[in-house]
């Protein structure tokens, strides 16, 4: 059954079945992949992931290091810790010479891809945001740069790329219209954040796509409108996790996402996005100590260990419980470089860019 399933894995379309007896194709199939609650049909799926993963990558996972540059956000998200609502919340914005001091610290421990990523502020003008892209590229010419700060304006989208940013991180964070709803307030819409996606992919990024697994009202269809949103967008990066309630938030006393239907989720898209990047994320890492390790065994090929100051990093709280927040830069690139190791896999750290070409619409 292995090696028939080896030959029957399509590396290229991710349209035809990947092995005998997952459907990834109909409806139906994949919801039935979606739910199963089955461990041989899971691990069926986990282990046609890592072959088309391996086709792609081989065992090579890529490191990226995360920067929180601010916990401000003027958006109001249901889920998120940082939301602009949240008054419990100590504020905090690094200044350039802090974020390059990130970098510099990233660069002597090997990355080669800067992640910045923050709420949704305003301080941070289009001209701060390409004084500080451009201040990276500046001492890192062949560094990448990946943006993570939200929703904007295709000018400045196209300000941010012209200064020097190659990648840029949107969740869309459900892509069916009725949920995105109850997981924002009035002033967000669907339809502007997947124009977002749509725009920076036309401009020439990189772009990162992704959703959370287990939000409140959230059901099996609307994850497969997630896949389905995700084969129409052919984003480069996937980014996964499970919803982790954060107590003071409004949808803080609702049950978190759960470790198996995240992993199958990160297979799902595997198999449907052969070469997309795919973070085994800190939020799996925080619902299962080997969570992200799990992650890795269900097709992810990326690790973002975090290079914010050690002072800040517990005031970027997305969710509860979050790891990593009590370690030194260089012990998160070690530690994760022995996780890493210790699965069979092997730690990357150049650039990493997307393997495959240019997204070919409607291909
Ligand atoms: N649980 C899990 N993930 C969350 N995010 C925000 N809040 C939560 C939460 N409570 C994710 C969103 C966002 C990314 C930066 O973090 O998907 O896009
Ligand atoms: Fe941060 Fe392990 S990755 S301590």
């Amino acid at each position: 059954m292995g090696a028939r399933m080896i030959d029957a894995v399509s590396g290229h379309s991710g349209i035809e079945a990947p092995a005998a007896g997952l459907d990834t194709r109909s409806d139906a199939g994949l919801l039935e992949l979606i739910t199963t609650e089955d461990p041989v049909r899971e691990e069926a799926l986990f282990a046609a992931a890592r072959q088309v993963r391996a086709r792609s990558y081989g065992q090579d996972v890529y490191f990226r290091g995360l920067i929180e540059f601010t916990n401000h956000c003027k958006n109001n998200c249901y889920y998120c810790g940082i939301r602009g609502g949240n008054g419990q919340v100590e504020r905090y914005r690094l200044s350039l010479e802090e974020i390059l001091g990130c970098c510099r610290l990233g660069d002597l421990l090997g990355y080669r891809t800067f992640v910045l990523q923050g709420g949704e502020d305003p301080w941070f003008t289009d001209d701060r945001i390409v004084e500080i892209v451009a201040g990276i590229r500046r001492e890192y010419p062949g560094h990448a740069i990946t943006l993570s700060i939200g929703e904007r304006s295709r000018e400045s989208y196209e300000r941010f790329f012209r200064a020097g940013a190659n990648r840029y991180l949107l969740r869309h964070e459900t892509a069916n219209d009725d949920h995105y709803r109850r997981l924002h307030p009035e002033s967000m819409s669907l339809s502007e954040r997947k124009q977002c996606l749509f725009n920076l992919r036309e401009i020439g990024y990189q772009v990162g796509a992704g959703f959370m697994v287990g939000t409140p009202f959230q059901t099996p269809e609307n994850l497969l409108e997630d896949l389905r949103f995700l084969q129409e967008l052919k984003p480069q990066m996937v980014g996964i996790g499970p919803f982790i309630p954060q107590a003071a938030t409004p949808l803080g006393a609702y049950p978190g996402g759960g470790l198996r239907q995240t992993l199958r989720m990160v297979a799902l898209t595997r198999l449907l996005l052969p070469q997309a990047l795919i973070p085994a994320t800190t939020a799996l890492g925080t619902i299962s100590p080997t969570g992200r390790e799990k992650g890795l065994m269900a097709g992810a090929n990326v690790v973002m260990p975090n290079l914010s100051p050690k002072d800040v990093r517990k005031l970027y709280a997305l969710y509860d419980n979050k790891i990593c927040t009590g370690d030194e830069a260089a012990e998160c690139r070690l530690c994760m470089e022995g996780r890493i190791r210790g699965f069979g896999f092997v730690p990357n750290m150049a650039r990493g860019d997307y393997a495959g070409g240019a997204p070919v619409p409607g291909g």
